[in-house]
C-alpha cells in the first residue's frame, strides 16, 4: 500500500466554525427567536431553545473538546440582539461574556476569530436590512464589540453570507422576514455591503493590525449539458449574481445584478483576506416554465453522493473550483466554513479528508490559504432545519445536552496534530478513499 503524508503550511490554522444562534441557546429576542415561533416555518416547528447551551456556560466544555483535539482557532459570531438590546440600551454583561469566551479561547490556545453578524438581527431593528439606516447602526454595534474584544484577536468576518442571507430571506429561501421580492432583495443586499464597508473603516480605525474579511458562500452552479450553451449561460449567469457580486463590488465599488447595477466606492478594497465557506455544487439549466426562479432549474447530478438527508452532494472537485475562484481576489484565503451532515458519520469521514486534499494542493502551491474551520464542532440549530441536519464532530442530544464524539473527531483530531493528512490517518479514518488519495 503506498504511503504518503500531505504536509500543510507551518502555522496553518485548524478549528471549528460556531455562530450565536446555532448554539448559544436562549436568544428570544432576535428576528429567528420570532421566526421560529410561528408555525410552520422550522422543519417539524423546532425552535433553538437551549441550542448547545452555551449562554449557559458550556461554551468551555466544547471549547476543551476544540483543544484537547488538536484545534488552534475558533470562529464564532455574537449576538447583536444581545449586545444592544434595545436602540438606545448597550449591555455590559453580554459584552463581558463574549470577553470571557474570547479570552477562554486563548487559554486553550485557539485563536478566536469573531463574526459579526451571522444571520440574526435584533427585533428592533424592525426593516432590517430593508432600512437605509441600518448600515450606520450595524458599524456603531461594531464598534462596540472591537472596543470590547480586540485585546483577545484582530481576526474579524463582518458578515456572514451576504448572499444566503439575502436570498434566504427575500427570494423565497425559508429565512425571515420571508419576503419573495426582487426590490427588497437589492435593497437589502446593498445595504449589507455598505454596512460591510462602513464596519471595515470602523475596525481599522480602532485597530490598526486588524484583518478583516466577508465569509463569503460559493455554491457550484454547472450546466447540466456543458454542451448546451443556454445552460452554460444559466449557470454562469447564476454563479455571477449568487457567488461573485458582492466579492466584486468589495473589489472594485461597483455592484453588478442580472438587472441592477450601483456605484459604492466606499465599499472598494475593503477585505483583508478572502474567507470561503464551501459544501457543495449542483446542476442548472434554463427552464423558460421557471420565471420565478429567474428561468433556472437547479438539481443534483443522477449519481450525487448525497448526505444523509440529501441536502449535499459531496463534490470535492467543485471545492477545487471554489479555491481557484477564490484565489482570482489575490488576497490570503481562509475556509470560514466547510462541512457535511451525517449523524451516523459514514460519510464525513470521506468528504473530510477529500476536501482537504484540495485545500492541501492548494496551500502547497503557494496560494496564500491560511486555516480551516470545520463547520462545526457540536450539532446545532440548523436554521429551517431545525435539528434534522447534524453538522457536529460532536453529535448532541438536545434534550440532555449530552455531547457524543463521533469517529471524525479523531480523524480531525490526527490532521490538526499533525498538521497532515496521512496514509496512515486515511487508511484508519477513511478506507473508501484510500485509493483516490493514494493512488497505487
Ligand atoms: C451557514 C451556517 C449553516 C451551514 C450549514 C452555512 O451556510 O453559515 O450557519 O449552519 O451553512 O447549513
Amino acid at each position: 500500500m503506498p504511503e504518503g503524508t500531505y504536509s500543510f503550511p507551518r502555522g496553518f490554522l485548524w478549528g471549528c466554525a460556531t455562530a450565536a444562534h446555532q448554539v448559544e441557546g436562549n436568544n428570544r429576542n432576535n428576528n429567528w427567536a420570532e421566526w421560529e415561533g410561528q408555525p410552520g416555518r422550522i422543519l417539524f416547528d423546532q425552535r433553538a431553545g437551549l441550542a448547545c447551551d452555551w449562554w449557559g456556560g458550556r461554551w468551555r466544555e466544547d471549547l476543551d473538546r476544540a483543544m484537547e483535539t488538536g484545534q488552534n482557532a475558533h470562529r464564532f459570531s455574537v449576538e447583536w440582539s444581545r449586545i444592544q438590546p434595545e436602540p438606545g440600551r448597550w449591555d455590559d454583561d453580554a459584552l463581558e461574556f463574549y470577553r470571557r469566551m474570547a479570552r477562554g479561547m486563548l487559554e486553550r490556545g485557539l485563536r478566536p476569530m469573531v463574526t459579526l453578524h451571522h444571520f440574526t438581527d435584533p427585533l428592533w431593528l424592525a426593516a432590517g436590512w430593508e432600512d437605509d439606516k441600518t448600515p450606520a447602526l450595524f458599524a456603531r454595534y461594531c464598534e462596540r464589540v472591537v472596543e470590547a474584544l480586540k485585546e483577545y484577536t484582530n481576526l474579524w468576518v463582518t458578515i456572514n453570507e451576504p448572499n444566503v442571507y439575502t436570498q434566504g430571506g427575500y427570494l423565497g429561501g425559508g429565512f425571515p422576514p420571508g419576503k419573495n421580492e426582487a426590490g427588497s432583495a437589492v435593497r437589502v443586499f446593498t445595504n449589507l455591503l455598505r454596512g460591510h464597508a462602513a464596519a471595515y473603516r470602523v475596525i481599522h480605525r480602532l485597530q490598526p493590525d486588524a484583518r478583516v474579511g466577508v465569509a463569503h458562500h460559493y455554491r457550484g452552479f454547472l450546466p447540466a449539458h456543458p454542451w448546451l450553451p443556454t445552460d452554460s449561460l444559466a449557470a454562469n449567469s447564476l454563479s455571477a449574481a449568487f457567488n461573485d457580486s458582492f466579492p466584486r463590488a468589495i473589489a472594485t465599488g461597483r455592484l453588478k445584478l442580472p438587472f441592477y447595477q450601483a456605484s459604492l466606492p466606499e465599499a472598494a478594497g475593503t477585505q483583508d483576506f478572502f474567507g470561503l465557506n464551501y459544501y457543495t455544487g449542483e446542476n442548472v439549466l434554463l427552464d423558460l416554465f421557471k420565471p420565478r426562479q429567474f428561468f433556472h432549474r437547479r438539481f443534483y447530478r443522477r449519481d450525487a453522493a448525497l448526505s444523509q438527508h440529501g441536502f449535499l452532494d459531496s463534490r470535492p472537485d467543485v471545492f477545487w473550483k471554489a479555491l481557484k475562484w477564490a484565489r482570482g481576489y489575490d488576497l490570503p484565503i481562509l475556509i470560514t466554513e466547510n462541512g457535511w451532515e451525517d449523524a451516523g458519520d459514514d460519510t464525513r469521514p470521506d468528504y473530510m479528508v477529500q476536501h482537504l486534499k484540495k485545500l492541501w494542493w492548494a496551500a502547497n502551491s503557494n496560494w496564500r490559504v491560511e486555516g480551516y474551520f470545520h463547520w462545526t464542532l457540536v450539532d446545532n440549530f440548523e436554521w429551517s432545519a431545525g435539528w434534522t441536519l447534524r453538522f457536529g464532530l460532536w453529535g448532541l442530544d438536545e434534550n440532555n445536552q449530552q455531547r457524543i464524539r463521533r469517529p471524525s473527531v479523531d480523524l480531525y483530531e490526527a490532521i490538526c496534530k499533525q498538521n497532515a493528512i496521512s496514509s496512515d490517518v486515511v487508511s484508519r479514518f477513511a478506507p473508501r478513499s484510500f485509493p483516490l488519495l493514494f493512488p497505487g
